[in-house]
């Protein structure tokens, strides 16, 4: 059993982060989403791994992750030159899978549920395809499973206008070889990519052995930026564990799980959990609360914040109003004058989004 990890595609929906780096390894509890899904993997007993990548994000994905020492893993880098679509990856990672089953995982989803279950499901049945559903309220955003009274899948549609059911395609599928003669009988869609949902589609109507199972637990699609704050908040409140490794001095308070890293200082501030702060940190004079996480080498001084997420060595500096549901990208400045200011004065790059409310 091998995994295709897909973390190529342009990453449109988190731009401006995503103009310098991949949305894959934008960080989650500071970790790097991407991580998540080889950490899911290797834990199912997989670890011969390829990962998709892009000509414009793909040295920076591989000089992050690396050969996959770090998780125990085999990690082979397969490049895609150009975003054509889910099942464009698999055709182009053909060389790499050969005949063997695999774990197909879009580097931008976190999912709660253990995929052991779903393997060993997919192996006692001797699928062709296990897709894996999750209820949603947008459907429309996603791919959308017809399914019949017993469950059974009919029919897969992708970003369907007039859904069908509420039952989104979690962004990973189990597949047997069989996948690559149902890609390579299946068209470019209307928005000119080569949809995976098509191939399972032309696999039912092959009558294949296609199943989908409902996931449970939390699914988290990162593509936006409500999306990563609330997955970084899920992840806070389910996986943090308190550890202060940091110095922390008599004026300050921390309360609830936090975890803060070496070489970081907190001066005369309150920290409340789940909170995640890195290494190398300067917090002074702020209150820190829950549902934040703030990268390495961050200063943040007279400052109150909470529920946001600040990337490495962001400066966020005598910001006497609160700072909520924010994310603020690596090396970012933001500074008030010590007196109500007069003016402001931005350098703000494009697709961003400032809101003074
Ligand atoms: O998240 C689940 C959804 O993922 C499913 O419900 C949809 O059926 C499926 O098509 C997919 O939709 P998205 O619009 O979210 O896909 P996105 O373009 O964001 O790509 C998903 C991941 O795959 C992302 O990490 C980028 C990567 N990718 C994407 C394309 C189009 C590639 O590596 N190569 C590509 O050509």
């Amino acid at each position: 059993m091998k995994a295709l990890i897909l973390s190529g595609g342009k990453g449109t929906r988190l731009r401006p982060l995503t103009y310098t780096g991949a949305k894959q390894l934008v960080p989650v509890a500071n970790k790097p989403i991407l991580w998540y899904g080889i950490e899911s993997i290797v834990a199912a007993g997989i670890t011969d791994i390829g990962i998709i990548i892009s000509p414009e994000t793909g040295e920076e994905v591989k000089a992050k992750t690396g050969n996959g020492d770090l998780f125990g893993a085999k990690i082979t880098y397969i490049l895609q030159d150009k975003p054509a679509g889910l099942a464009h990856a698999v055709k182009v990672a053909q060389p790499f899978l050969g005949d063997s089953p695999f774990v197909m995982y879009l580097g931008d989803n976190l999912v709660q549920s253990d995929l052991r279950l779903f393997l060993e499901n997919f192996h006692a049945n001797s699928l062709d395809a296990l897709t894996l559903l999750c209820p949603v309220a947008n459907p429309s955003a996603f791919g959308v499973a017809r399914v019949d009274e017993q469950g059974r899948l009919l029919q897969l549609i992708e970003k369907p206008k007039d859904p069908p059911s509420n039952l989104a395609l979690v962004g990973i599928y189990i597949f047997s070889h069989t996948i690559h003669k149902a890609i390579a009988s299946i068209q470019p869609s209307a928005r000119g990519e080569l949809e995976i949902t098509d191939a399972i589609q032309a696999l039912i109507e092959q009558q294949r052995a296609v199943e989908a199972r409902q996931i449970r637990g939390w699914w988290l699609d990162t593509g936006k930026k409500d999306d990563l704050l609330e997955a970084n908040r899920v992840i806070l409140d389910t996986c943090l564990e308190a550890a202060i490794h940091g110095e922390v001095d008599g004026t300050s308070q921390v309360s609830g799980r936090v975890q803060i890293g070496k070489g970081s200082r907190i001066i005369n501030s309150t920290i409340r959990g789940p909170v995640i702060i890195g290494e190398n940190c300067h917090i002074e004079n702020c209150f820190i609360g829950p549902y934040s996480s703030i990268a390495n080498d961050v200063t943040v001084t007279n400052t109150d914040l909470d529920h946001s997420v600040l990337l490495q060595g962001a400066k966020v500096l005598n910001i006497h109003h609160r700072i909520v549901d924010s994310l603020i990208g690596q090396r970012a400045q933001l500074k008030e004058a010590p007196q109500r200011p007069k003016a402001l004065r931005f350098m703000i790059g494009d697709d961003s989004q400032i809101e003074i409310s």
